[in-house]
């Protein structure tokens, strides 16, 4: 019995020795130690012994049983840990590997410039206000004393969705929606899209944007307009830019006038850019029309304005130095990327 029991401490060892799996281990203490194992079948045979050696059996399929325990604890600890070490060998990361360059996007330069005049009219206790791009005649039109036949039309050929309905050829119909839900004083400029039906080429887009600006209150002056126009150049063309406003038409203002600013290539000397001229075109601008302010419910012998409206794309091509305007609209990363 005792050779028997040695016997079983050996192969348990080696077949211990040999296992590599956790799961096996269990098998494994089965096999030796469970009640139907074979260190129990030879317990079992206890009772044929006799008294003297009973307790010395007895001792050592002890000793077998706890070497047996203790092999299968060491053998658990051990395969624990090469289990772990394995896990963090196949998670592990190189961390001297160059990382991968996102890509930072940024803003498209109109929206660049957009921003900055925003912030300016901000800083003068402007709002900005939001108009519909499909419109009524009304609003884009007859209220901006541009009733039907009116030639100054010609120029401003739109898209139309029905007689009366159509895509704004200019923001100065915020202003009318302004003036008919809003009372003076009003100081408000309104960013967005207008439309015309124009062909495309260096200068022409039938999708463009426009800024209007407007205020209405009482005393409002040309000055006003003046002062306001020239800081807002400045800021952004900065303080060696000349304006100057030259006598011109538009229905909805009288006095009207457009607005030129030193030429941002040639500082005024004349150059390819302005065609020689020194100044280039970016607005247009002007008192409110009495019958502007009346048409939306406002007393003209109180209360006077001036309005203005400029080209966004205008302002960005003189900025940046862009000689087509087409190039805004192609988002073309090689030429985005330079702002
Ligand atoms: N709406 C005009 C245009 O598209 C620009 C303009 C001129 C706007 C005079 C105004 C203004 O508010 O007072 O050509």
């Amino acid at each position: 019995m005792k050779q028997q029991l040695e016997k079983i401490e050996t192969l348990a060892k080696e077949e211990l020795s040999a296992c590599k799996e956790i799961k096996l281990l269990d098998d494994l203490r089965v096999k030796y130690l469970g009640k139907k194992g074979e260190l129990t079948a030879i317990l079992k045979q206890m009772g044929k012994l006799s008294a003297d050696e009973r307790p010395v059996i007895g001792q050592l399929a002890n000793k077998v049983r706890s070497d047996i325990e203790g092999a299968i604890s060491e053998k658990l600890s051990i395969l624990k840990e090469n289990a772990k070490a394995e896990k963090m060998k196949a998670e592990s990361i190189d961390i001297t590997l160059p990382g991968k360059v996102q890509s930072l996007g940024k803003l498209h330069p109109m929206t660049v410039v957009e921003n900055e005049i925003k912030d300016i009219f901000m800083g003068m206790g402007f709002s900005i206000a939001d108009g519909p791009e499909v419109d009524d005649d009304y609003h884009v039109f007859e209220a901006l004393n541009l009733p039907p036949d009116h030639p100054a039309r010609d120029t401003q050929d739109t898209f139309y969705i029905s007689d009366n309905i159509l895509l704004r050829t200019q923001t100065s119909s915020v202003q009318v929606h302004v003036m008919e839900t809003q009372k003076p004083p009003i100081r408000i400029i309104s960013p967005g899209r207008v439309y015309r039906s124009d062909a495309v080429d260096a200068t022409h887009s039938p999708i463009f944007h426009q800024i209007e600006g407007l205020v209405v209150d009482k005393g409002i002056t040309m000055s006003d307009l003046k002062g306001t126009l020239e800081l807002l150049m400045k800021k952004i063309y900065g303080n060696d830019c000349k304006l100057r406003f030259r006598p011109h038409h538009f229905p909805f203002t009288e006095p009207s006038c457009e607005v030129d600013i030193s030429c941002f290539n040639c500082g005024g000397k004349g150059c390819s850019m302005c065609k020689d001229e020194g100044y280039i075109e970016l607005l247009g601008a002007g008192m409110v029309h009495p019958k502007v302010l009346e048409g939306c419910g406002i007393d003209s012998s109180v209360y006077s304005g001036f309005a203005f409206g400029m080209g966004l794309e205008r302002m960005v091509m003189g900025k940046y130095d862009i000689n087509d305007l087409r190039l805004l609209y192609e988002n073309d990363v090689r030429f985005l990327e330079q702002f």
